[in-house]
């Protein structure tokens, strides 16, 4: 018994179950105290009048076993009309509580589900309407952040479109002027000297001769040049491909177009790196690839990628003609822009090139694994 009145003690209940308890309890309590009020008042008043004390006495001797009786029903009839009109008050008051409960309930799902336009309407309860107000003031401010946080999402996107158009166009110049410097003068160099060959054939048939070995090493050169400029132009194909898998695929293409370089490399797998690192390594690799093909000269790439103690090694060595990196071409792109390719993900990018004995490319980015 003990433990159950415990039990239901200790038992969370609704404000509903607790008002009503509650309320209860207090009118148990108040009538027990009435009729114990009752009982010392008709004693002490008996004392002092003799009439009523006679009359009492007269009932108590004619009605000795109707006493208790006579109690027990002043009692239950005080308990009873006490428990009747705190039902009558209590019920309609848990009620309207409940109710209340229940929207705010309700309102704070619909917030939270993104209807940012709902609202508390006043309760009539003071303390109620306190938390009422705090909560239309937290939706307003809800819905003020998320309109502002649309407007900037909204904008960055416009900035996003206008960042690619540009970037796009950068892009087309750019390859508008490789196939004009590299392929086309090429192209028209080879004509004129197609034309002057013509003319040499019969009347100096050993000049004609040279000239057709330079018409050929330019037919290389152009070769050369289309085939770096369709390495870059070479679409990203990460999507799902770990960087390592993607650049052994790579570097399989490349060596197949080009035999006349040896490739060979040590690429070892590194897992959940950021997406956004592995595109940026991948645009790299594709413009340190074709910068050797296109200005190396040389017989031999090697290549390593690995990673050591949370950094991501990529070096690229060749045994081509080097260049002096202080007088590189200040017109071109590709040097500059691996460089903050490389300083936007937190990494260093070194060239190390000595003349005739070839260039190598050392990269580092820290890691920080993707989940
Ligand atoms: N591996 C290499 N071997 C020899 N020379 C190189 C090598 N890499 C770069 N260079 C030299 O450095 C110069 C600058 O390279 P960079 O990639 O910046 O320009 P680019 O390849 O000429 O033009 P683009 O802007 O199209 O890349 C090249 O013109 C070339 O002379
Ligand atoms: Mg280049």
């Amino acid at each position: 018994m003990i433990d159950y009145i415990r039990k239901f003690k200790d038992r969370k209940k609704s404000v509903h179950e607790s008002i009503i308890n509650r309320m209860l309890i207090a009118s148990l309590t108040t009538s027990v105290m009435a009729t114990f009020i009752f009982v010392i008042i008709v004693t002490l008043y008996s004392n002092y009048n003799v009439e009523i004390k006679n009359h009492l006495n007269h009932f108590m001797e004619m009605n000795t076993n109707m006493l208790p009786v006579v109690a027990l029903i002043f009692t239950v009839s005080v308990l009873g009309s006490a428990s009747v009109a705190t039902i009558y008050f209590a019920i309609p008051l848990s009620n309207r509580v409940k109710k209340i409960l229940q929207r705010i309930e309700e309102s704070h799902e619909l917030l939270s589900r993104g209807k940012l336009g709902t609202r508390l309407e006043s309760t009539g309860f003071q303390d109620v309407d306190r938390v009422c107000s705090e909560f239309n003031i937290m939706a307003e401010r809800t819905e003020k952040q998320v309109e502002s946080l649309q407007r900037l999402i909204n904008e960055n996107k416009i900035l996003i479109l206008e960042t690619e158009r540009e970037a796009s166009l950068t892009e087309r110049k750019k390859i508008a002027r490789d196939l004009h410097d590299a392929v086309s003068q090429q192209l028209f160099a080879i004509s004129i000297s197609l034309k002057a060959i013509n003319n040499l054939v019969e009347a100096n048939p050993n000049k004609a001769k040279k000239i057709l070995e330079k018409v050929e090493e330019m037919a290389q050169t152009a070769q050369k040049e289309l085939r770096a400029l369709i390495l870059q132009l070479r679409p990203i194909k990460l999507k799902g491909i770990p960087i390592h898998e993607a650049l052994v695929i790579l570097l399989k293409e490349i060596s197949k177009d080009n035999e006349s370089i040896y490739f060979s490399w040590e690429i070892k797998g590194i897992q959940n790196v950021f997406v956004g690192v592995e595109d940026c390594l991948y645009r790299i690799a594709q413009e340190v690839f074709s910068n050797i093909i296109r200005h190396a000269e040389a017989r031999n790439i090697y290549i390593k990628f690995y990673s050591s103690d949370k950094v991501l090694y990529f070096f690229v060595e060749d045994d081509g003609i080097g260049f002096d990196i202080a007088n590189s071409k200040k017109s071109s792109y590709g040097l500059s822009n691996m460089k903050e390719r490389v300083e936007e993900i937190g990494g260093r990018i070194d060239f190390i090139s000595v003349v005739g004995k070839g260039t190598r490319v050392e990269i580092r980015v820290p890691l920080y694994h993707a989940e």
